[in-house]
């Protein structure tokens, strides 16, 4: 199939211009003014932007997570996720602390089968020992996973120490993998936990209370720490705050490159949410919302070349899940549901308001991600030789988010009400139309697993 947009506003991270871009079969062959290809199909994007796919590099789809699991899985998640202008995500292989790598490996490769939109793992590495080890290296060689998980949170669960931690790194170092991180000092949230549930305090503020800025802070500048001692390569995952920023900036001080990643929830919304009933589980998630300086530290991060990417975590679950901590906010599965609304909160919010430039919000939401994991060229910009992975969005056409019309397999929305400017209105997947009059056309199995390359 060849496909011929015309005419569109043609936005990659480094610049932006008029054009047309020609597919063929799974690729894009030519992109330029009024290009001579006839097509078997035409796309009239005259007014509209034409930007690479999202890449969305922290989901969670189908996770056993505090006791239940995350709610969307492969194809609910992929297809709700394009429908929203994302055509790849990462999703995180956890193990299972006393088990194998391979064996974690292979229950997500049973999960991903129904896969609509294209996707990644990166392996959470729970347990390191000896023999995980050597599986982070074939992992790295032979599967192409190149991208391990940690946890300095979740403590019997998912944590993994610093004496672990730096194994890893530099093993990770020696054959070009990444090593990324879950940044919050476990312990002392662990006793801010008991301390407030020893008092009666049991609703969801304390969930946000019981993880102070400091508790970021402090373990993004330890792991900073551990990346400068071991020469590794690292990325924070959804940093929140101005003090783990900081720590960053810091860390840039003594020439380090650590990558940075921030959620689209902490750019758009605060902890006074958190200020009401148990309503506020609807934004229990870990790290949790912060102050408004926050978020323009965050904001101001992005232009600072100090936030490389707007991600979601999206983990989301249903209503009747989040009661599992009606009476006690420490049993409230974390997370929230955001893997459809990325991209357009990220325009709205950021480049509407004038906060980031059209090529900074395709940088953040597409090239970065594809660069730091391994995918570019192939992903992550429109170039001939890459995969036709294109959006092609409204700037201008308003919409309200809410859960009535919402793709995500959840029943409420963090976002019930917003009016956002720009709308995702049709999307190519390698070339196939995935997305296009409110319907997806492509169907389960159609997501194909990216390997990745080591740096
Ligand atoms: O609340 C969150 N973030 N849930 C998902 C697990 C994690 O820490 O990323
Ligand atoms: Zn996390
Ligand atoms: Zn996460």
């Amino acid at each position: 199939m060849s496909i011929l947009i015309k005419n569109g506003h043609v936005v990659t991270a480094a610049e932006d211009f008029v054009a047309d871009v020609y597919v063929e079969g799974e690729k894009v062959v030519a992109v330029g003014k009024n290009l001579p290809y006839k097509a078997e199909r035409e796309i009239d994007a005259t007014g509209k932007l034409v930007f690479p796919g999202g890449i969305d590099p922290h989901v969670h789809l189908d996770m056993p997570f505090m006791g239940t699991f995350s709610s969307d899985d492969y194809e609910t998640g992929t297809r709700a996720a394009m429908f929203g202008g994302t055509t790849t995500v990462i999703d995180f292989i956890l193990q299972t602390q006393g088990d194998s790598l391979h064996n974690a490996l292979k229950t997500w490769q049973e999960k991903s089968q129904k896969a609509i939109g294209d996707y990644s793992y990166h392996m959470a590495v729970t347990d390191f020992n000896d023999q995980t080890a050597k599986e982070v290296v074939q992992l790295i060689k032979e599967e192409g996973i190149t991208s391990f998980k940690t946890f300095m949170a979740y403590k019997g669960a998912l944590m993994i120490d610093d004496g672990q931690m730096v194994q890893l790194m530099k093993i990770v170092k020696e054959h070009g993998g990444l090593v990324t991180v879950h940044a919050t000092n476990g312990d002392m949230i662990d006793s801010l936990i008991a301390k407030n549930k020893a008092l009666g305090n049991r609703a969801p503020l304390y969930h946000y209370l019981s993880q102070p800025e400091v508790t970021e802070a402090e373990a993004s500048a330890r792991f900073t720490d551990m990346l400068h001692y071991t020469g590794c390569p690292g990325y924070i995952v959804h940093l929140t705050c101005e003090g783990a920023l900081n720590a960053v900036r810091r860390a840039t001080l003594r020439n380090q490159n650590v990558f940075v990643e921030t959620c689209i929830q902490y750019l758009v919304l605060d902890a006074s949410l958190y200020e009401q009933d148990f309503n506020g589980a609807k934004w229990v998630m870990s790290p949790p919302l912060r102050e408004k300086k926050d978020q323009a530290a965050l904001w101001a991060g992005l232009n600072q070349n100090l936030v490389n990417v707007v991600a979601t975590d999206h983990c989301p679950f249903t209503w009747e899940q989040k009661q599992m901590g009606k009476d006690d906010f420490s049993k409230i599965p974390n997370g929230h549901p955001a893997i459809e609304h990325r991209v357009e909160l990220l325009f709205s919010e950021g480049v509407v308001k004038g906060k980031i430039s059209l090529p900074k919000f395709v940088e953040v939401i597409s090239t970065n991600p594809a660069k730091i994991f391994g995918m570019y060229p192939h992903k992550g910009t429109i170039a001939p030789g890459g995969d036709a992975d294109i959006v092609i969005f409204d700037p201008n056409k308003k919409h309200t988010i809410s859960a009535k019309t919402h793709n995500m397999r959840t029943d409420y929305s963090g976002y019930e009400g917003w009016e956002v400017t720009g709308k995702t209105e049709t999307v190519l997947l390698r070339g196939q139309v995935a997305i296009e009059n409110g319907q997806c056309h492509l169907k389960p199995g159609h997501g194909k697993f990216i390997k990745r390359k080591p740096n």
